[in-house]
């Protein structure tokens, strides 16, 4: 790919010293750059340029976001995408047509097409520059191929992209977009399982965005070709992007998730600790876990069942003989608050007149993908012989939805659709053949170089619309392993074969962070790694960061290690159970957490950079992050033999374990003992917890905790709902906004109910005042003095109990 783009671009660059525009002449290879415009046309969102053949659309579909469309041809395709739901209304834009340039403003930013060559560049209002195309290399196309050029400042940096591995920060890197099923992948494999071609430019504190929406290969060289210009293209399609103009990365997320969608709230159970492996049966196995999760007190909520309980691994049965009474085991789980949720592979085993529905009707209604001869294409994956199911035809995507009626019935709460980049064994391309057909509505069909991207996202597309069908008011439940921009909006993910290794562990912060300012907030990995065993030490740091990770769910390979959290003994055990639990204390801030994710995009877990653009120090920090808006988690990734430097953001924290206070700190030095996973909370916080339960279907014991940690802008929410319905979309929900302000001689804490149309659990609210130097003179509630205040001076905390459930009030501590 390198050789060859640098190829091209050595081409380019002689195309443009001897004229821009169309060429001649050349090897089919060489790069046709658009030339100057000839014609400018307003449309009612923008402009239409003409250039030779070519003609270029620049649209405004949102205050600060524009839209880029290059028809080589000079005619556009029918609009559409797979990607884009809404575009937020476009605000009223101000055209100029100079002599030489096009200048449209909209809202915060311009977008200034330059007419000699036809050039592109977006400036804030000011006239800074945002992004801006190279000026010796013009957007371009070669046949099919198109490609397009930025110049690069040298402070600026690069994020995004989804699932690919290594540093967070894409700079001087290039990437692939190409599904790709890649057991055991390290941090130079590229691509990976996803598509997101998407990406966060920030330098020095000012951020954009851009998306490339193109379902082909795609490529993204960030700098590795040269230290001038980044790139993108792909090898067909459109040429269709979307620029955001920030200028805040949080902007940039909320914008890009406006455009493509967000995660819906996924059911609460789903936030709890899920047990998994390749595979538990037979159905004794499966219940001695559960058993021994619940007799040990280890607080669990699903528990996964891979290939193995399938029939021959056909997806939608079940293996009788090991699952003989599988329907009372997925009863009695769920009696005891464990979700079942089942692997449902893409891929349909080829099993004629065997009495296979699934096969049998989904022939009959002519749901397979074929080939180019128009036989249904065969394909070997886990069940052998393998057909694939049309996802691009609405009516193959209803069929498929249907096929999840029994297990419904059967009481399984979620579904794993995994293998669908789409995995294909014993071909070289692992995937399916390039010339295979994909149908869509309108009665044409598009071969697999624009569909492959998108086929494992119309997978989950199917599942989740069938879900919704079928389960009435409860929310779906599904998990992906390949995913396109917006595939968000059916399904959470995780980061597929990782491996045990401590490197896996390190590189799992980087990778789940990037997927969440993707679009991709609901993400988690395989807790301990999947291919190979973890040693103890490693098991238990992975369980330690995995709890404030946004899915929480331990699975392994066939043939590893057992990696349940009891397996390496009673000490590393109770540490294991201990975070666990973290993760159960905490779901009132974390449920809150991904219902403002749900609502705006922005992910629970967060880079440094998205919660301090400004603080450049922290662009490289891959291993830290901001859990929610308050925590600052430096977790332990080594073995641990040097010490552990850890940076806190300017202001005050206090350490979450030990409540002391760091101010303004210089690097801290530490020495984390194996339970100790160093975390912060910032001064100003509320923090709304609860006692620890088995499952989420537990009503915890006493009150709602709040953690109040004094300093500036002190705030804190709490949102809570039904936690499986869609109720709260109808307005059945709770929200509570808590503040303090400190002075020197007290605290003053309130609580303001913002919406209050659903009962919580809660009979009463705990207040845990932090930074108390002393006991306090005095604790009034709604002006009235109370008499049962604790004050305990190691950790510097006031403690007393307002009763009621969730109401406003007031309180005042007095020193
Ligand atoms: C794939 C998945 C893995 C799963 C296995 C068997 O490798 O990534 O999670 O356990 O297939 O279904």
């Amino acid at each position: 790919m390198k050789a060859l783009l640098g190829r091209q671009m050595r081409c380019a660059a002689v195309l443009v010293c001897a004229t821009l525009g169309a060429v001649s002449g050349l090897a089919a290879q060489s790069w046709q750059h658009i030339g100057d415009v000839s014609k400018v046309e307003k449309l009612a969102d923008g402009v239409e340029l003409t250039s030779g053949t070519a003609k270029v659309r620049v649209t405004a579909v949102g205050d600060g976001i524009f839209r880029v469309r290059v028809a080589a041809s000079g005619t556009f395709p029918k609009d559409f995408s797979w990607a884009v739901i809404a575009p937020p209304a476009p605000p009223p834009i101000g055209i100029e047509d100079g002599k030489s340039e096009v200048r449209m403003t909209a809202g915060s930013a311009i977008v200034i097409v330059q007419k000699s060559p036809l050039l592109v560049r977006f400036t804030d209002l000011q006239g800074n520059i945002l992004l801006a195309d190279e000026p010796t290399l013009p957007m371009a196309w070669d046949g099919e191929r198109i490609h397009v050029w930025k110049t690069m400042p040298a402070d600026e940096n690069y994020y995004g992209l989804g699932d690919k591995a290594g540093p967070m920060n894409r700079r001087n890197r290039a990437f692939t977009n190409w599904n790709t099923d890649e057991f055991g992948w390290q941090e130079s494999t590229d691509p990976l399982y996803k598509t997101i071609p998407f990406f966060i430019g920030l330098r020095a504190g000012r951020a954009y965005g851009l998306f490339f929406d193109n379902t082909w290969r795609s490529v993204f060289d960030f700098g590795k070709e040269s230290p001038d210009y980044f790139s993108f293209g792909a090898e067909g399609g459109e040429l269709n992007y979307y620029f955001f103009s920030g200028p805040t990365p949080k902007k940039v997320v909320s914008d890009y998730t406006t455009l493509v969608g967000r995660s819906p709230l996924p059911p609460l159970w789903s936030l709890g600790y899920q047990q998994s492996r390749y595979s538990y049966y037979p159905e004794a196995r499966a219940r001695e876990i559960v058993e021994t999760m619940r007799s040990k007190k280890i607080p669990l909520d699903a528990i996964y069942f891979d290939i193995d309980y399938q029939q021959d691994y056909a997806p939608f049965t079940v293996n009788r003989q090991y699952f003989p009474n599988f329907e009372k085991m997925i009863a009695d789980f769920r009696s005891i608050g464990v979700h079942t949720i089942l692997i449902t592979d893409l891929h349909i085993k080829k099993n004629p007149s065997a009495g296979y529905a699934p096969y049998d009707s989904g022939i009959q209604n002519d749901n397979f993908v074929k080939n180019a001869d128009g036989g249904v294409f065969v394909g070997s994956v886990w069940p052998g012989d393998s057909v694939f199911p049309d996802f691009t035809l609405t009516r193959a995507r209803d069929w498929w939805g249907g096929l999840y009626k029994d297990f419904v019935a059967m009481g399984v709460s979620g579904f794993w659709n995994d293998m669908n980049e789409p995995s294909v064994f014993l071909r070289a391309d692992k995937t399916m053949p390039l010339s295979v057909r994909h149908r869509l509505d309108d009665g044409t069909s598009l071969d697999h170089r624009a569909i492959h991207n998108v086929f494992g996202m119309e997978n989950v597309r199917a599942t989740y619309d069938g879900l919704r069908k079928l389960q009435g008011d409860e929310r779906p439940f599904v998990l992906t392993r390949a995913a396109y921009s917006g595939a968000q909006r059916y399904a959470a993910t995780w980061t597929g074969d990782n491996s045990s290794t401590w490197n896996h562990l390190k590189m799992s912060t980087p990778m789940l962070l990037s997927m969440g300012i993707s679009g991709f907030p609901l993400v988690g990995d395989d807790i301990g790694g999947f291919a190979g065993s973890p040693p103890s030490d490693l098991l238990t740091r992975w369980f330690e960061v995995g709890a404030l990770n946004p899915i929480y769910r331990d699975h392994t390979a066939k043939d590893t290690a057992d990696q349940e959290p009891w397996v390496s003994g009673p000490e590393q055990e109770a540490v294991r159970r201990r975070y666990i639990e973290l993760r159960y204390k905490l779901m009132p801030y974390l449920y809150t957490a991904i219902e403002e994710a749900a609502r705006t995009g922005i992910p629970l877990m967060r880079p440094l950079f998205l919660e301090y653009p400004q603080l450049t120090q922290f662009y490289g920090d891959n291993r830290d992050f901001i859990f929610g808006a308050d925590f600052f988690v430096a977790p332990v990734v080594t073995e641990m033999t040097d010490v552990e430097t850890v940076q806190l953001p300017p202001g005050d924290w206090y350490d979450f374990w030990s409540s002391e206070k760091h101010v303004s700190a210089a690097a801290l030095r530490l020495h984390p003992r194996l339970e100790e996973m160093p975390l912060y909370v910032r001064a100003g916080a509320i923090v709304p917890m609860q006692s620890v339960v088995q499952s989420t279907s537990q009503t915890p014991d006493g009150p709602l905790q709040l953690r109040v940690y004094p300093g500036d802008d002190c705030r804190g929410t709490l949102y809570q709902d039904d936690g499986h319905t869609f109720a709260y979309q109808r307005g059945e929900l709770l929200r509570v906004n808590f503040s303090c302000h400190a002075a020197a001689n007290g605290v003053s804490i309130q609580s303001v109910v913002e919406k209050n149309s659903f009962q919580p659990w809660w009979k009463a609210e705990e207040v845990i005042l932090y930074g108390a130097a002393a006991a306090p003179r005095a604790v009034t509630v709604d002006g009235k003095g109370i008499t049962s205040s604790r004050y305990d001076a190691a950790s510097h905390s006031v403690t007393f109990v307002i009763p009621g459930g969730a109401h406003g009030w007031s309180a005042q501590i007095d020193y």
